[in-house]
């Protein structure tokens, strides 16, 4: 282990409270000239470390490094592109990813929590995040595309989540499109892709790319509005499954994300498109019709057919399709 990490570990360890200099180099057998190297470096990284003269040093107490760590240890693929940084409670971990991007966080930073107090779902919505149930996390991306191809990363990371829930927990997931992972018809992921254009050349500067996992049922339940709705994957805690799905998911995002205009996930998106053959309502504006749910296109369009034979590709920024079952 390099003594930065063994010098966060031991600040973790404390949770917040003080070492100085001369009690960390003791205890990891190191001088206090190597302790001051490594918190530098740590800084740099992003870690959140006080410091007073008479005191030392102490980690913000929110900061988990442990997890961050074990889900890094977990990557393959993704291994040399993140950067974890793991929180117990956010507000919202698109808003801190947002905050670290306009700082300028190279791609590949990732924010994550283990609860937030205002996670941030599609129109507006709110996302619930409580403790000791899911895992929360945003990825700051910053690819070389025009903003209409946003979609691609949003629909990239539900196949990713989808294929990741299969693999780690052995359930089998659906689609709900545009951007929803489903188990038995309820919600169990949610995606929220947030971008800031260039105003030079109408490419996406930056991308925050936000997934929430319920992974487990929330100890107190989910709320009335959301208990038919919204489930957790498993019904308890087996070996470390927050970590390795964590990893799972950004393993494959980011396999995907390399080549994301190839679009070579579209086929693993519309195998599990949820409530193909079913009748919805389709809203745009104040106008409301029925139709019916044939599939997507290639262009992640939802192809439906209204009552009078006519079929069409919906795109999901102008209208909202409101599933009758769910
Ligand atoms: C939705 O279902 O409408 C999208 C939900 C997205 C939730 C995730 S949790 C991590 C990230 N932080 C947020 O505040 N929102 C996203």
């Amino acid at each position: 282990m390099k003594v930065k990490e063994k010098v966060l570990f031991l600040l973790e360890e404390k949770k917040g409270e003080y070492a100085t200099a001369e009690s960390i180099a003791h205890s990891l057998g190191v001088t206090q000239l190597a302790v001051k190297k490594a918190v530098d470096i740590l800084r740099g990284e992003g870690y959140g470390i006080y410091t007073e003269a008479s005191k030392g040093y102490a980690l913000f107490p929110g900061n988990d490094a442990r997890l961050a760590d074990s889900i890094e240890k977990n990557l393959l693929f993704a291994a040399d592109k993140v950067k974890m940084f793991v929180y117990d409670t956010l507000p919202s971990t698109n808003t801190e990813a947002k905050r670290r991007a306009l700082e300028g966080a190279q791609e590949g930073v990732v924010v994550a929590a283990l609860a937030q107090t205002e996670g941030r779902g599609r129109h507006g919505r709110s996302f619930f995040s409580p403790p000791d149930s899911g895992i929360y996390m945003s990825a700051v991306l910053r690819p070389y595309l025009p903003l209409q191809n946003a979609l691609l990363i949003t629909t990239a990371a539900a196949v990713a989540s989808a294929e990741a829930i299969e693999e780690v927990c052995k359930r089998k997931t659906n689609i709900k499109w545009v951007n929803d992972v489903y188990i038995d018809r309820k919600k169990v992921c949610g995606i929220l892709t947030e971008a800031s254009v260039s105003a030079e050349n109408g490419n996406l500067d930056y991308a925050v790319l936000g997934i929430g996992i319920n992974v487990f049922e929330p100890k107190s339940g989910f709320p009335p509005e959301l208990k038919d709705v919204a489930s957790g994957i498993l019904g308890s805690e087996s070996g470390n499954v927050k970590s390795r799905l964590a990893a799972a998911v950004l393993d494959k995002f980011f396999t995907y994300y390399e080549n994301l205009t190839q679009k070579k996930y579209l086929e693993a998106y519309r195998s599990r498109l949820l409530f193909v053959g079913e009748k919805v309502r389709i809203l745009r504006g104040l106008s409301e019709r029925e139709a019916e749910i044939l599939g997507i296109d290639d262009n992640f369009s939802l192809l439906v057919r209204f009552q009078d034979n006519s079929v069409e590709a919906l795109d999901s920024g102008e209208i909202s399709v409101v599933f009758s079952s769910k």
